[in-house]
């Protein structure tokens, strides 16, 4: 079997467009345009691409955009009343502070500073456990982007055997716990491996849906992986530069040979990765409905 490509670029597409016309419909209607406001404290290069591609995407798609670029020394204090600011400023709806953060920030007291209300991070400590009592108003944006694939491919969940191998607080942990909730578009059945699994391959072999998150280049063989299951690669990988400089990326999935196995897969990049972005849009458009009044 050659898997057919869960194309996450076109989704996300899909999914901006979307965005765009409810933000039309929003101002229209509410006279209410949602904002973003995006914070990095130095230049790190990987950090600066990041929050430059989440200003461009933001300002595409109609929403208000405030960027506040800070010097790395900038001290805890200072950080958390530009933080109080934002909280405070009605034209902002979603806050994100870019991570990583320098080593002298503590990020999770920066988290905690962040009206829950606009999280669209979703890493304060209130909306991580309304994610874990199924009663959250915004989802993490990457395990949130995951979801999507897998229902705007037709993908079964209700009742699948998904494994998610790795446990992180960004990945792992919250796309288990989106899709055991007893909700729409979950329901499944789902098992955590980590490091300290005895035996990986034992519980990626009877998975329906495998979801890999473990930050190991090509880690998932042909041999782990179900006949006709969906496979969502998470991983992103540096193995090499080209000649001509470009990045070498690949996922955590052996994609040349589990692609002959599965029925979908996502590819690297291309796969997940065009998602996160989109799904800190569509938290900040949500936010910003909740905030008046609406149903998000
Ligand atoms: N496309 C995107 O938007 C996006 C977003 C986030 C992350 N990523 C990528 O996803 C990957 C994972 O990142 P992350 O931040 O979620 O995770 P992380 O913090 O790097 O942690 C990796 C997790 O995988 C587990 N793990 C590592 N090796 C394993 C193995 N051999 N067998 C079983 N479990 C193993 C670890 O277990 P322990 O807990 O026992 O150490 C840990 O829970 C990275 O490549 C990252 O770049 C992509």
């Amino acid at each position: 079997m050659t898997a057919k490509l869960i194309n996450g670029a076109e989704i996300a597409l899909q999914i901006r467009e979307e965005i765009k016309q409810e933000i039309i419909r929003l101002k229209a209607t509410h006279n209410v345009v949602p904002g973003l406001a995006t914070v990095l404290l130095g230049s790190d290069p990987g950090s600066l691409s990041y929050i430059s591609g989440k200003e461009k995407t933001a300002k595409e798609l109609g929403f208000y955009s405030e960027r506040i670029d800070l010097p790395e020394a900038t001290s805890q204090k200072d950080l958390l009343a530009i933080v109080d600011k934002l909280n405070k400023n009605q034209k902002i709806h979603g806050i994100l502070v870019q991570e990583p953060l320098p080593k002298h920030i503590n990020a999770n007291e920066v988290n905690s500073a962040i009206d829950p209300k606009k999280d669209v991070d979703v890493f304060h400590p209130v909306n991580v456990g309304r994610l874990m009592t199924g009663d959250a108003d915004l989802l993490p944006c990457t395990p949130a982007g995951i979801q999507q694939l897998l229902i705007r491919s037709g993908v079964k969940i209700d009742g699948a055997e998904v494994v998610v191998v790795g446990r992180s607080n960004i990945v792992g942990k919250p796309i288990a716990n989106i899709l055991l909730q007893k909700n729409k578009g979950a329901n499944a059945t789902v098992t955590l491996c980590h490091t300290h699994t005895l035996d990986v391959a034992f519980h990626t072999r009877y998975a329906d849906i495998l979801i890999v998150a473990a930050g190991r280049p090509k880690y998932i063989t042909a041999d782990m992986v179900k006949e006709g299951a969906v496979v969502i690669d998470v991983g992103v990988n540096q193995i090499g530069t080209s000649k001509s400089g470009k990045r070498i990326l690949v996922g955590d999935v052996d994609f040349e040979n589990v692609k002959e196995k599965a029925s979908m897969i996502t590819p690297v990049p291309g796969g997940v990765g065009p998602m996160t972005i989109t799904m800190l849009m569509l938290n900040t458009l949500k936010a910003a409905k909740l905030a008046a009044g609406l149903t998000a």
